[in-house]
């Protein structure tokens, strides 16, 4: 008989940093873990197994994870056999690394490798050695574990339709953390979907770093006619995450007039809005073609709330570059925008382009002034939507004692007090607006 050397684990302890794609990737660890009778534990210091899914996106990403890793391992003095595992984009990246700088790590396992979890669990107990699992199996020997998956909640369906990212976008790590692009074929992801829907779920949301630019690997068909497949399928709600401009082709707009069921919600990342730093960025695409762009998906989907990303302080951007910026979020009027300040990542050709880096004073200002005025037009876009009725699915418990909270078809937060009796999670239901805040509504019930 084989001697284990760490008994077997009973609990286990999930921390998710980052994007939707680490959230399914935690999604897909918890069901590998509990299929093996292993039980999800809202508390560290209960846990035999403790998972950091981290992200390297934007600052000081190594060592955010590396300190959370030193708060867990003083958790082991009371369990000697809490088996700690570093997982994500940081792990990716640090790899070897990270077992020589922190001593009593168990594993480190990559994007790439999640759906060897339960196995490198395994092996981690019989040998007594950490393991490192990083780097992209190709499509054949990808494990992807559709049976075991644990979905959260049981209205919001993620399914990952791209992996990786073959873009070069100067400032971005994440090619280099989560590997070259990978569609998954178009059969797999619609019986995935259809599965989702058997369940009951409400609301899909096909995910990858660059969504619109999956393409079934068997047919060459592009995602336009996904998006019509897959809303024929007739959920609810059909959303997609993250779209890049340049690949958004007249024949995907067209889907949002076709399919009311695709929600009047698109992320449409953007960067700046000088065509200059566009070009450092290496984002391949102009401001007009995206103006322009904006204008037919308003105009396929009038009311469509659109949302968007942009960093400032990017190498070289001078005053007049960030006035480019700001004048383009005054004018496309937003619903959301998720602005950050440039931060050098490892390995990426930013750093190399060697311009003049912005004085982070200015940045933050930059970044300040943004968020002023985004906040002034979103209390003004809310309110307009005061009298409006929407249909609301149900998400979560308020703040406040007698209230829950939901999400409009485009995905505005909206607050209500549900009177005599609370509604279940997951329901769809109507509310009129009554108030608009900056950053959600308030509505109340109507039949
Ligand atoms: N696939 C997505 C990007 C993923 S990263 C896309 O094409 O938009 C998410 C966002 O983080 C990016 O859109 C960008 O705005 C921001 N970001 C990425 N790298 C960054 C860096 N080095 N510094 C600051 N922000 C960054
Ligand atoms: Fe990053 Fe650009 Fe791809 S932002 S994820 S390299 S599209």
């Amino acid at each position: 008989m084989i001697a284990t050397s760490i008994p077997s684990p009973r609990r286990f302890y999930v921390e998710t940093w980052g994007c939707q794609m680490n959230e399914l990737d935690s999604q897909r660890m918890t069901g590998q873990l509990m299929q093996q009778g292993i039980l999800p534990t809202r508390e560290p210091k209960e846990a035999d197994i403790i998972l950091l899914n981290s992200c390297s996106v934007r600052e000081k990403a190594a060592q955010k994870a590396y300190s959370r890793l030193g708060e867990y391992r003083l958790l082991k003095r009371d369990r000697p056999h809490l088996m700690i595992g570093f997982c994500g984009c940081v792990a990716q990246q640090e790899g070897e690394k990270a077992i020589r700088r922190v001593d009593d790590l168990d594993f480190v396992v990559g994007p790439g490798r999640v759906g060897e979890l339960a196995e490198i669990v395994q092996r981690r107990r019989v040998s007594g050695k950490p393991i490192v699992a990083t780097g992209f199996p190709d499509a054949t020997t990808r494990n992807y574990e559709l049976d075991t998956l644990s979905r959260e909640g049981t209205f919001k369906g993620m399914v990952t339709i791209i992996e990786g990212c073959n873009k070069k976008c100067t400032f971005c790590i994440v090619p280099s953390t989560r590997g070259p692009e990978q569609s998954r074929p178009l059969g797999d992801i619609l019986s995935e979907v259809q599965h989702l829907l058997d369940y009951g779920f409400v609301e899909i949301e096909l995910l990858g770093q660059t969504v619109n630019h999956w393409q079934d690997p068997e047919t060459g068909a592009d995602f336009a006619v996904l998006l019509d497949k897959v809303a024929r399928m007739g959920m609810r709600r059909l959303r997609f995450v993250t779209s890049y401009p340049r690949d958004f082709s007249q024949a995907m707009v067209d889907q949002f007039a076709r399919h009311e069921n695709i929600s009047p919600y698109l992320h449409l990342p953007v960067q700046s809005g000088s065509n200059r730093i566009l070009k450092l960025m290496g984002r391949g695409y102009e401001i007009e073609p995206y103006r322009d762009l904006i204008r037919r998906i308003r105009q396929a989907r009038p009311g469509i709330a659109l949302s968007t990303d942009l960093i400032v302080g990017f190498p070289g951007e001078t005053e007049e570059d960030f006035q480019a910026t700001y004048d383009l979020v005054k004018e496309l009027r937003f619903a959301q925008i998720f602005a950050f300040k440039y931060s050098p990542r490892p390995g990426t050709a930013a750093p190399r382009l060697k311009l003049d880096e912005v004085e982070p004073k200015a940045a933050d200002r930059r970044l300040q002034d943004l968020f002023a005025l985004q906040g002034q037009i979103q209390q003004e876009l809310n309110q307009d939507l005061v009298g409006e009725t929407f249909e609301v699915l149900v998400t979560q418990w308020g703040k406040r004692a007698g209230t829950q909270t939901g999400r409009t078809p485009c995905h505005r937060l909206i607050h209500f007090e549900y009177g005599d009796a609370a509604v279940e999670l997951g329901s769809l239901i109507q509310l009129e607006v009554e108030k608009g805040l900056p950053h959600s509504l308030i509505g109340r019930r109507v039949a």
